[in-house]
């Protein structure tokens, strides 16, 4: 590990160890990628940051400063795929920007282990849905619904279903319960906005409803409340084509702007209640 705060990390290392050439995916990541490139580097090869982007141009030297490897990563390339710059502040729908990606390639001198730390501008699901095959570790924190929020509720039926649909069973799910709007998962943000507490009474596995088994296994610092490592058992029967791909369509009408709300037809939208006016981005 680097330059992060240890004190911090309350996780098994049999829990990263048992990684072998996972990947992480890491949506509306924002600034957010020192933690989980430190903690996972030598067990994951591809790191997927997907975000409607800050950066606004994928050649910014930005990206680079943020990966925190190990100095014996040397970068062996980067390459730039797609729209190196989409003025999203133009489209208040989201959905229509033309994805790009930035992908740096790293090996270690030492072991020759690859990674990819790969940044995807573009809307979150459709990075979920095309970029990634079968996950290891998810990772989402620091996220809220309006006020400089994204709005997207990955800890929320459909969205939390695509994401378990590509999770290996046993995978890692880290999360400070960001977004999460259903009693169903609201285990997930049990200790959400109580930043004082050094300690939390050991959790027991909670099941949603579709039979995974979601066991607290770690803690690795604050965010918005803590942030909470849980490994998945997942229900062998729940990865059904079919459920998947409807999942997919609902998750991607309902990562809506608040604007597209307003002019949506689509019924399914007041399944989740929306109370704020807009979002600030
Ligand atoms: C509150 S910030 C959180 C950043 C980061 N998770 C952290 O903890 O610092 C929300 C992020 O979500 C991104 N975002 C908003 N809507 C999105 C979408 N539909 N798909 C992907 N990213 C999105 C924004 O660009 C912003 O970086």
């Amino acid at each position: 590990m680097t330059d992060i705060e240890l004190d911090e990390i309350h996780l098994d290392e049999k829990y990263i160890t048992q990684i072998q050439d996972g990947v992480l995916f890491y949506p509306c990541s924002g600034y957010d990628v020192k933690l989980p490139i430190s903690l996972f580097a030598p067990y994951v090869n591809q790191f997927i940051f997907a975000d409607l982007c800050e950066y606004r141009n994928l050649k910014n030297p930005k990206f680079k400063e943020l990966i925190n490897l190990p100095s014996n990563y040397k970068l062996q390339k980067s390459v730039i795929k797609g729209a190196v710059e989409s003025d999203f502040t133009q489209h208040w729908n989201y959905r229509s920007i033309e994805p790009g990606v930035r992908d740096f390639k790293y090996y270690d001198k030492n072991t020759q282990h690859r990674v990819s730390v790969l940044f995807r501008r573009g809307y979150g699901i459709y990075a979920l849905r095309d970029l990634v095959s079968e996950l290891d570790v998810f990772f989402y924190r620091g996220d809220s619904m309006g006020e400089g929020g994204s709005d997207a509720r990955w800890n929320t039926r459909p969205s939390i279903s695509c994401t378990l649909s590509k999770l290996k069973d046993g995978g890692l799910y880290i999360t400070d319960g960001s977004n999460c709007l259903q009693r169903e998962y609201s285990f997930l943000k049990n200790y959400q906005n109580e930043y004082n507490k050094k300690e939390y009474p050991p959790g027991r596995d909670y099941f949603d409803k579709s039979g995974n088994m979601f066991s607290c296994v770690g803690e690795i610092g604050p965010r918005y409340g803590p942030t909470f490592v849980w490994k998945v058992t997942k229900n062998k029967d729940f990865n059904d084509l079919q459920s998947t791909k409807n999942d997919f369509e609902r998750a991607q009408k309902l990562f809506f702007h608040v604007n597209e709300l307003q002019n949506s037809s689509d019924d399914s939208n007041s399944f989740y209640p929306m109370t704020q006016k807009s979002n600030s981005l």
